[in-house]
């Protein structure tokens, strides 16, 4: 007889865990009151670790890059095309922030990965619409975007062998299963007392192009406008703009002056982003560890964590999929030891 799993949350990681575990022969049970509802369905869908390096950073930055590597494999392994965009320019409004990205090339460029600075006409030659104002650019060729939601989708599919329950645990001890993997996401500290995985709610919105619009930029474009960070992801027809973010409060709400941040911050990058329709607003909470990693691995002989992804969930799933495979199976993988739950204290749990 197989041996039994269950996967405490039905998010892209808990998906891609259950998908991967049925394949491997467990028995899979997982369980969630609405599947894929959660920051999985709220996410951006870039994929963007080189961008987002920055000294001092090297154990998230080598992940990400990890896992972007395993991308293309997970994406084929999937019945449906989740790709949406590549390539990423980080562009720089002033001399601040132009000194910032020269910082993040060169420490990501001497870890031996792809990123260029690139001036005024070289940005507008790529990116027509974005304003003319922008000092410098660095252009990460190497990533790309995926639709989030069409990810959920097709790893609901290929989850075929897994049994689904629309239930919310409370209690993983009543959980009737040999194994456990908890990918709660925002709910992960409720089931394991003492995991410092604190909820941090962004706000997103969904653009789509009116025909007197002019086009979308075709790379996720990223900025920073008075320190809020705001990007624009290729989307279908459209862009997905985000995010805000909040440290505190655990609701979904959409407020007033998160939208008007977020629109005047892209109008800052792309001036005409105005003329584009605005079909939706949506709020999620990212699941966020206190060092910025993700938390994967063993906390007891039973149970498995895969959580604290904070804004990097898409990117970590591919990552993440094969730590859990690796532990279940007895094994780890070297790659994800510095996402060990082992360096918090409930990591040493027995
Ligand atoms: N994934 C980007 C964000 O959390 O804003």
């Amino acid at each position: 007889m197989s041996k039994s799993l269950a996967v405490v949350g039905g998010g892209v990681i808990g998906l891609s865990v259950a998908a991967r575990a049925a394949r491997d022969g467990w028995s899979v049970h997982l369980y969630d009151p609405s599947v894929g509802s959660g920051a999985s369905w709220v996410a951006g869908g870039m994929l963007a670790p080189l961008s987002e390096g920055w000294p001092g950073e090297h154990d998230l930055l080598e992940l990400g890059a990890q896992s972007l590597a395993r991308w293309p494999e997970f994406a084929r392994s999937l019945p449906d095309d989740v790709f949406s965009s590549s390539g990423s320019l980080t562009v720089a409004l002033d001399a601040a922030d132009a000194a910032d990205l020269r910082t993040i090339a060169e420490f990501v460029g001497a870890q031996g990965h792809e990123l260029s600075v690139l001036g005024r006409a070289e940005i507008r030659e790529l990116e027509p619409s974005l304003a003319q104002n922008i000092r410098l650019g660095l252009l990460a060729p190497t990533e790309f975007a995926v639709d989030n939601r069409l990810l959920v989708a097709a790893l609901q599919k290929a989850a075929a062998g897994v049994e689904f329950v629309a239930e919310a645990v409370t209690d993983l001890d009543a959980l009737d299963a040999d194994q456990v993997v908890v990918a709660a996401g925002s709910h992960t500290a409720a089931l394991l007392p003492g995991m410092p995985v604190r909820s941090v709610k962004g706000e997103i919105l969904r653009l789509r192009r009116r025909s007197s619009a002019i086009p979308a930029p075709t790379r996720t474009i990223r900025g920073s406008v008075h320190g809020r960070p705001i990007y624009l992801v290729p989307r279908g027809d459209g862009l997905v703009v985000g995010a805000t973010q909040y440290e505190s409060g655990d609701d979904t709400q959409v407020t007033v002056a998160g939208v008007r941040d977020l629109i005047a911050d892209a109008e800052r990058l792309m001036p005409s982003i105005g003329e584009y329709e605005l079909y939706e607003t949506a709020a999620g909470l990212r699941p966020m560890s206190p060092d910025g990693l993700p938390v994967i691995g063993r906390i007891s002989d039973r149970v498995i964590v895969a959580s604290g992804h904070g804004r990097n969930g898409i990117l970590l799933t591919p990552i993440t999929a094969d730590a859990v495979a690796a532990l279940l199976a007895g094994d780890e993988l070297p790659e994800t030891k510095a996402a060990d739950p082992a360096r918090f204290e409930i990591g040493r749990t027995p």
